[in-house]
């Protein structure tokens, strides 16, 4: 008899991940809901330590100072890789926790137990790499977790030290428990396993092992916990992919079963769309349904994309119950709650798609037409059709943005935010003050971020050298994206001192004033205006107290004391010499 290789069910995993746990003492505690509660630091529920904080904090648990669960995840932060093998918007998280209980050393020993051990997963040893923080004027390296890697036999040159942006986790909002982390790497690349976590992506995150020993404070200052505490995180989809060497997670019981209901085309369009209805079925479960605030927002740009996807398949007819269905099958037999609301989750998620099916059609077609009829040499799309696009057509920003990037064009996205406050605007008198919908919030946050890059663009300047340019910048309510010339990675402490700048400009209140004037003068009053712009005879120039002082459409907030903390959420290279920051307010 030949010994099949065993195939591994996301069921199992789970079972056998809180098995472990339970031989090592820890209660099984439930996962939280996806949805937060309004007034929580985020909108959706990021990562299992969100509802334990108080435990973290120091209040004592229930059933105790271990404790396992899994935890559904939503992370729209990673939509933009959403496409590849391995992100997802919302992933299942196994976590094992100490509440003042087990520190690093066991913490360690027990998923190397765990993920090497024959009577638990068998992974090979040495196709795993593990990266701990490397310090710095703050926290020291962690050399306490370095020794327990090598302790177990990692050998020294499978262990890596990286700084706060790979190996530092939390708080989740401005303030909160925080600390370093130590995270585990599977080699999913042909050949021996080679180079290094940051460097080669074949290096696959499968767990990551945060020991929260800080409360970050408003000030930005830590201040060490009552308690040590250890907070882990394993993604379950991404496990059971290695484990059973696919390619990509699309592979996995749970997610092939959704995407084989779709039919075969761009790769990029059926994966999106089966994270996308999975999202929303799991929001949809939670309570929440599509509409133009906040949350709400969040879930109809999921469904939306997903549908203009389905077209980009060749699907012309309705097809989310189809998907959603199978989203439902894949989970019922672990979460209950999701299968007992089948109906209701469709009756959500199809009437979203006939409001959308309605106007896409002549949506695309607007938009084709707006495309075609730019000059060759005329690359932007102007911001009153993105805008008309949304506001008549149902199209959120990104819809549009990634219709003209599969062009090879790009939005003006400033011009599509004017249009956006002169309808708000219009809307304001036209309603006599009970304007109510979703539109003026939305509208808010991106003005806030739009002022916000201001200050990043001259705080970048003013740390890095004035060699700094504004290459192209992206918002959305959720977050700013600036592009910038620059030679070379940003060391942690220029983050730092960057964010510190820009917080510090925040919390001077400072003006915001919009004076109008001829380009010419505008250089000579020392306003930036970049990308080559062509400016009319008259500009507009913003001025961030005694800060900064850009050429731009607008619009800004009055004050900067309307901003809120500024943090920046990534940094990386987008293409030689061009540098790409997000970030957030939070
Ligand atoms: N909070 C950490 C993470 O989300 C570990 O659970 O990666």
């Amino acid at each position: 008899m030949t010994n099949e290789p065993k195939t591994w069910t996301t069921a199992e995993l789970r079972q056998l991940y809180l098995k472990f746990f339970e031989s090592k003492n820890h209660a099984i505690i439930p996962g939280a809901p996806v949805v937060t509660k309004e007034g929580s630091n985020t909108l959706f529920t990021t990562a299992g330590m969100q509802p334990l904080e108080p435990f973290l904090l120091g209040q004592s648990h229930p059933q105790g100072q271990r404790l396992a669960n899994v935890q559904v995840c939503i992370r729209t932060t990673d939509i933009d890789s959403v496409g590849d093998d391995s992100h997802l918007t919302c992933f299942e998280m196994l976590g094992n926790w100490s509440l003042g209980d087990y520190f690093k050393d066991d913490s360690i020993a027990m998923s190397w137990e765990f993920l090497t051990s024959s009577d638990w997963l068998g992974l090979d040893p040495s196709r795993l790499a593990v990266t701990c923080y490397a310090g710095d004027d703050t926290v020291p390296q962690d050399t306490e977790s370095a020794q327990a890697w090598l302790k177990l036999g990692v050998p020294a040159a499978r262990i890596f030290f990286y700084g706060r942006d790979d190996n530092w986790w939390g708080p989740v909002g401005q303030t909160g428990p925080c600390g370093p982390d130590t995270e585990i790497f599977y080699w999913v690349g042909d050949g021996n396993p080679t180079g290094e976590p940051a460097t080669n992506e074949s290096w696959l995150e499968i767990w990551n092992n945060v020991f929260m020993q800080f409360d970050q404070r408003d000030d930005g200052t830590y201040e060490p916990l009552t308690q040590q505490n250890v907070d882990t995180g394993m993604g379950l989809e991404r496990t059971v992919a290695v484990l059973n060497g696919y390619a990509n997670i699309y592979e996995i019981d749970i997610l092939a079963q959704i995407i084989q209901t779709l039919p075969a085309g761009v790769e990029d369009s059926r994966r999106i769309i089966t994270d996308h209805i999975r999202t929303a079925v799991f929001m949809a479960a939670a309570g929440l349904a599509p509409s133009n605030l906040d949350r709400g927002y969040v879930m109809r740009r999921l469904i939306r994309r997903a549908i203009r996807h389905g077209r980009k398949l060749g699907i012309n007819e309705p097809f989310i119950n189809k998907v959603a269905a199978a989203v439902i099958e894949s989970l019922a037999e672990t979460y209950g709650e999701v299968k007992s609301q089948e109906a209701i989750i469709l009756t959500i998620l199809t009437a979203e798609e006939q409001k959308f099916g309605k106007t896409l059609e002549r949506g695309l077609r607007e938009f084709d037409k707006a495309a075609l009829a730019l000059s060759d040499n005329k690359k932007e799309l102007d911001g009153a059709v993105a805008f008309k696009l949304y506001d008549t057509y149902g199209f959120p920003l990104e819809i549009t943005q990634e219709l003209a990037d599969e062009r090879g064009l790009i939005v003006d996205v400033n011009g599509f935010n004017e249009a956006f406050k002169s309808h708000q605007e219009k809307s304001r008198t036209a309603t006599a003050g009970t304007f109510a919908s979703g539109l003026a919030d939305h509208s808010e946050q991106v003005i806030k971020y739009h002022t916000t890059t201001h200050l990043l663009h001259e705080a970048l300047r003013r740390i890095l050298g004035d060699t700094v340019q504004q290459k192209g910048s992206n918002i959305t309510p959720e977050r700013l994206r600036l592009d910038f010339a620059y030679g070379a990675k940003l060391t942690d402490e220029q983050k730092q001192e960057v964010e510190e700048l820009v917080n510090e400009h925040i919390t001077k209140s400072l003006p915001v004033t919009r004076e109008e004037m001829s380009p010419d003068s505008a250089h000579k009053a020392g306003a930036l205006g970049f990308f080559g712009e062509k400016y009319g005879d008259r500009v507009s120039v913003y001025t961030v107290g005694d800060f900064s002082k850009e050429i731009c459409t607008g619009p800004h907030v009055a004050n900067t004391s309307e901003l809120g903390h500024f943090k920046i959420a990534k940094e990386e290279s987008v293409a030689a010499g061009i540098r790409r920051i997000k970030a957030v307010l939070v």
